[in-house]
């Protein structure tokens, strides 16, 4: 359920209408729902609440990646959320946001010295390790300023999540973890080592998962893994699953409700005995935003015409990407039905968001949206083409609010320079 409805004859993103939006601050531009947003946080959250309460309440670290605008981060953190994060910039919007710090998981298989060493500052919750060698270099730095890094392992299971190619990190031949099968033996020589509490698990086998016996086959390898580790004598207190629950793009879509994989989790990690850590993304941000955008004009083609939108692939560059499809609505609906084309203004053929799509018919001048937008979207924007960021605002019931400035394609030409010898 969201909150984008059309009210007499005009969508609407809660109480107030995209028209006055676009009006106010222009087009291309995201619009976030902050009821929506809660929404799927407390779904999420009560999904997983059977899982443990007090001490061994599960820690839904929010993975800011999905959607790191700092008003987002902010709603969010007011819902109890803490912060999945993979580099320092992601590290300080979660901090800037409110969340605390004991609630931060920093992951990814690239930490610099530099990144590691604010974290520490920090005193964030959790480093997950992606590497032995990460291991002893946050080892180094945390026992040079006499402190101890709370950690868990990230193994990589070598399970096929069954989503597309470019968002699945579980399989062997992946970047992300340790292999499990040499996780024993590594996880022995980094709990070794001073300046490291290495008191945890991790796994994230991907992302827009619409099964779940994949990850429930990678849950049953960790908890093998936890009960091995134990015989070694390790004390192992905190299993992060990661994050990856799809959601629907498409009317006919059904992943799995948070409910189910609720149930699943909680079947899958019975007898653990650790706190949980859950990282989602998507499923909280993914259906609270719409991509609001103008058409430019339609363009006769061979077959379909060409709705030639404001926005573009260098603000949401999914379907470029990854073929992913964003359903596309008129904001003043009704109009006779069409087949069309929906492309953007950028000059190459991957800027398409849609082929020979079925919509309700729009011509230049008209609003539409691109749902499903609220997470990867703003936050994979460029400025291909000197177009631009694009700008961001939240809605509020009646109340809106730009919570990310456009900036123009001024603005980044003006960091540039041209080097005085040059001749
Ligand atoms: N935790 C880790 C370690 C991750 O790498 C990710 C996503 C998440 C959590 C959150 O996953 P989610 O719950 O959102 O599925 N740009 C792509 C998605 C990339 C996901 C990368 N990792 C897209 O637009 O589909």
């Amino acid at each position: 359920m969201d909150h984008f409805e059309i009210r007499d004859g005009i969508m609407h993103v809660e109480d107030v209408s995209l028209p006055a939006i676009a009006e106010a601050v222009g087009t291309p531009v995201y619009v976030y729902s902050r009821a929506t947003l809660e929404r799927h946080a407390q779904v999420f959250a009560d999904a997983l609440a059977g899982l443990g309460s007090g001490d061994r309440a599960p820690l839904l670290a929010f993975a800011v990646k999905a959607n790191p605008n700092l008003a987002v981060l902010n709603v969010l953190q007011r819902q109890g959320y803490g912060a999945d994060v993979v580099s320092g910039g992601e590290m300080r919007r979660a901090l800037a946001a409110g969340m605390a710090p004991d609630k931060i998981v920093f992951s990814g298989v690239g930490k610099t010295a530099a990144e590691l060493g604010e974290a520490l500052d920090a005193d964030i919750g959790q480093f997950n390790l992606e590497s032995e060698e990460e291991g002893v270099e946050l080892s180094a730095i945390a026992a040079a300023r006499g402190l101890e890094a709370r950690c868990a392992l990230r193994v990589n299971p070598d399970v096929d999540a069954g989503t597309h190619d470019k968002i699945s990190t579980g399989k062997a031949d992946n970047k992300f973890g340790v292999p499990i099968g040499k996780a024993p033996a590594i996880f022995a020589r980094l709990s070794a080592l001073p300046g490291l509490r290495l008191r945890g698990v991790a796994l994230h086998i991907g992302s827009q998962l619409f099964e779940l016996d994949p990850l429930e086959r990678a849950f049953a390898k960790l908890g093998k893994l936890i009960a091995e580790l134990r015989d070694s004598g390790h004390e192992i207190t905190h299993a992060d699953l990661g994050g990856g629950l799809g959601v629907p793009y498409k009317a006919d879509d059904a992943p799995p409700s948070p409910a189910e994989y609720g149930e699943m989790v909680a079947r899958a990690t019975k007898g653990w005995d650790v706190n949980l850590v859950f990282e989602p993304g998507r499923v909280i941000a993914g259906n609270a935003g719409v991509l609001l955008t103008r058409v430019i004009r339609v363009k006769r083609g061979i077959a379909d015409p060409f709705i030639v939108v404001d926005a573009a692939m260098n603000d949401l560059a999914r379907p470029a990407m990854y073929g992913a499809w964003h359903d596309f609505a008129a904001v003043v609906p009704g109009g006779e039905h069409m087949r069309a084309n929906i492309v953007g203004p950028i000059c190459e053929t991957g800027d398409t968001f849609a082929m020979g799509r079925e919509i309700e018919s729009v011509g230049p001048g008209d609003l539409a949206v691109f749902r499903t937008a609220g997470a990867y979207g703003a936050t994979m924007a460029s400025s291909y083409n000197s177009r631009g960021f694009v700008a961001e605002v939240l809605v509020d019931g009646a109340r809106s609010a730009t919570v990310a400035d456009r900036i123009p394609a001024d603005a980044i030409m003006g960091a540039e320079r041209v080097p005085d010898w040059l001749d």
